[in-house]
């Protein structure tokens, strides 16, 4: 049975989306999640919403705890997270207010838990870093009535700074399409729950090499320009995940586990 998680992002606070509301808190043996989780459902399937940064945008990308926010998430069924960000385009034609649906992630992050597994051996594979089904669909729904891409690597910095011109320039270089701060380790994360997991990113910026600067309040408000259409595009994916098969991500930890029987303590 499929149970669709939705983290919301930056000016993405809204579960109005969702049929019959209800509110969950949820315990983790990583600490607390950033807020209770919103279980609903969207034309009878099941779903999950949680706010990234909590109620009052109160924890930054640097600060949030993503290990408690996708194991929340896992422990209440969820089998697929949709996962809304704001990024800034690296690109000329990746316009402000454009959809991307990034198929691979460069991980620059430096302080963040990105594991579940600090006490056994286990090395997932992450060459594709996000369901390639999943994707697609969110993709095909998205092109029908918005600019959307459907590539990109994100590139995934630790702020909570944004980057100087020097960065943004070097980023360019290198062949990066979008930055923003949240991608890992929730995609890595995700892989290791063993859930189906893709990203709608909201191009709200141009990022530095582009602007004079790039500020929270112009981040916020684009974000929450294209709200309503992130909500369209989640709302229409779902139904149509209902329908989608047993995936490769799903099975992530078959032979992954390094550790032996025996190394464990009795
Ligand atoms: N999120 C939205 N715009 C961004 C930018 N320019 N840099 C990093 N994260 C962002």
């Amino acid at each position: 049975m499929v149970k669709v998680g939705i983290i919301g992002g930056s000016g993405i606070y809204n579960p109005s989306m969702f049929d019959k509301v209800e509110e969950k808190k949820v315990r983790t043996p990583f600490g607390p999640p950033s807020d209770s989780y919103m279980l609903g459902e969207i034309d009878g399937v099941e779903t999950v919403f949680l706010s990234r940064h909590g109620r009052g945008h109160r924890y930054s990308p640097s600060t949030l705890n993503y290990r408690a926010n996708i194991y929340g998430m896992k422990k209440l069924g969820v089998t697929h997270v949709i996962s809304a960000s704001a990024v800034g385009s690296l690109r000329e034609d990746y316009r402000p207010l454009d959809i991307v649906i990034p198929d691979q992630v460069y991980d620059r992050t430096c302080k963040r838990a990105s594991t579940f597994f600090d006490d056994i051996v286990v090395h997932i594979g992450l060459a594709d870093p996000f369901c390639p089904e999943l994707s697609r669909i969110l993709y095909e729904v998205s092109s029908k009535k918005y600019r959307t891409h459907d590539k990109g690597t994100y590139l995934c910095m630790e702020g909570p700074q944004f980057s100087t011109k020097a960065e943004s320039n070097v980023y360019r270089k290198l062949g990066f399409d979008v930055i923003g701060m949240t991608a890992q380790p929730e995609a890595k994360l995700a892989r290791e729950a063993e859930m189906c997991f893709a990203i709608i990113a909201t191009v709200t910026d141009y990022d530095v090499w582009h602007e004079e600067s790039v500020t929270i309040s112009q981040v916020i408000e684009n974000a929450a320009k294209n709200e309503q259409a992130v909500q369209d595009i989640i709302r229409s994916s779902v139904k149509r995940l209902a329908d989608m098969g047993d995936c490769q991500c799903r099975h992530a930890l078959e032979g992954a586990i390094t550790t032996s029987e025996n190394a464990i303590p009795a």
